[in-house]
């Protein structure tokens, strides 16, 4: 099983028309490669049950590249930003400051003051002392912030304990106790007008999504009936993908589910993973076959500095030959070139051999954008594919590239 865009003929893997076995050939490994079809999928399994007043928030953390997110907003997404340095890139590539909204447990003054100079949607307030510093920031620029309140619900989102966002003992979010706090105070500097929470990622049980639902609208309610003007209310992201390709955690349901719930009030939903998860692949070259004590291992030029997720949260990402070489097939941990023994991206079945490339699948979510240079590795380029057409829309880095911000 693999992504719907990749498929195999005479034993080459195809994403969309391009051979991945030509493609793997011209250009230096590893890279990320996307396809623009599956992107495009995505976002219509998002847009097909939200009505106009509704807003699907792209969240940036999952794939940054400039490339993307333009496809995101001419399809009239919008954004969900948690740093500066998001915010800087969504409003390169032209994305409506009303389509914006910026969540994140620790934003600093100037960050919070460039959202408010670009009169964003909404900056969804994580705690009291944020509160306080925007409704300052709020008086210091003679403004009133758009404002949402992010509520903690302690809801457990049954995922990996590193992704998980909602339960009580989380540092995201305000309790409902703190919130209804907020509710009876007055602060001239922020106008109060969206109910949000984010309960984590991964999720794969969209009922989740309903009990999330109704929590907000409850608060929604008290903050209306203290007179805040609320008008929208936001399930945050976080469903699921299948890195197994055996389900499917359907994004037109779970918008049906909410919308189906909301009445009137407008829904944000702020997916990231369900829209560019499965569309990224990583593609790797074996630079040999090493066995050690017990072990069979395939060597490969990606490493943990190219995905880090099976390191970090013990992921685990399908991989396969692009040409199968050879019909038995053995057993093989396939580990990267980084000095850490964690660099692994787990046991598979695969007959390959020295030079021959491999497919990693469902990078395109915390693929890229988790990636760093450690070991003094270079970031690899990314292409997107779109039907026949390859571009590239990140070149890799050079060795200049690593050392030009460093003074000596
Ligand atoms: N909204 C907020 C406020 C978030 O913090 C996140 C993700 C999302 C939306 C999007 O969630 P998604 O739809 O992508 O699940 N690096 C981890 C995932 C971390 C997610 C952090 N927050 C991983 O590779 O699994």
């Amino acid at each position: 099983m693999r992504p719907n865009s990749i498929k195999s003929l005479d034993n080459i893997l195809y994403l969309e028309d391009v051979s991945l076995l030509d493609i793997a050939k011209k250009y230096p490994t590893p890279f990320y490669i996307y396809s623009k079809e599956m992107i495009l999928a995505a976002i219509d399994s998002y847009l097909t049950n939200i009505r106009k007043k509704d807003l699907v928030c792209y969240s940036v953390k999952a794939n940054s590249n400039l490339a993307i997110l333009k496809i995101m907003a001419e399809k009239g997404m919008g954004f969900d930003v948690v740093s500066g340095g998001e915010l800087f890139k969504v409003l390169k590539i032209g994305a409506d400051p009303q389509k914006i909204i910026y969540s994140g447990v620790g934003k600093t003054k100037p960050e919070l003051e460039y959202a408010v100079d670009k009169d964003i949607k909404s900056i969804n307030i994580e705690s009291l002392f944020e509160l306080e510093l925007l409704n300052q920031i709020g008086n210091e620029k003679n403004k009133v912030i758009n404002t949402g309140i992010r509520i903690n619900p302690d809801i457990d989102a049954k995922s990996h304990p590193y992704i998980e966002t909602g339960k009580a003992d989380c540092k995201f979010g305000l309790s409902v106790d703190d919130a209804k706090r907020i509710a009876d105070a007055s602060h001239d500097g922020i106008s109060i007008s969206g109910i949000s929470a984010h309960i984590g990622s991964q999720i794969t049980d969209d009922e989740l999504f309903g009990t999330l639902f109704n929590d907000l609208k409850a608060l929604s309610e008290f903050f209306i009936s203290k007179g805040h003007p609320i008008n929208h209310i936001d399930v945050g992201g976080g469903l699921a993908i299948d890195y197994d390709f055996q389900e499917s955690f359907s994004p037109e349901l779970m918008t049906k589910k909410v919308i189906d719930m909301a009445g009137d009030i407008p829904i944000f939903f702020e997916p990231g993973r369900s829209l560019i998860g499965q569309a990224g692949s990583l593609v790797t070259e074996v630079l040999g076959v090493k066995i050690n004590g017990t072990n069979r291992f395939l060597i490969v030029d990606a490493g943990m500095n190219d995905l880090i997720r099976p390191a970090l949260y013990q992921a685990n990402h399908k991989i396969e030959a692009i040409s199968a070489s050879s019909e038995s097939s053995e057993k093989h941990y396939v580990v990267g070139p980084v000095c850490e023994t964690a660099d692994s991206f787990g046991e598979f079945s695969i007959a390959a051999q020295e030079h021959d490339h491999l497919v990693i699948y469902s990078v395109g979510a915390y693929g890229y954008s988790m990636a760093s240079n450690y070991n003094s590795r270079l970031r690899a380029a990314e292409y997107l594919i779109d039907g026949s057409k390859i571009s590239e829309i990140r070149k890799a880095e050079s060795y200049e590239d690593l050392i030009k911000l460093d003074q000596y």
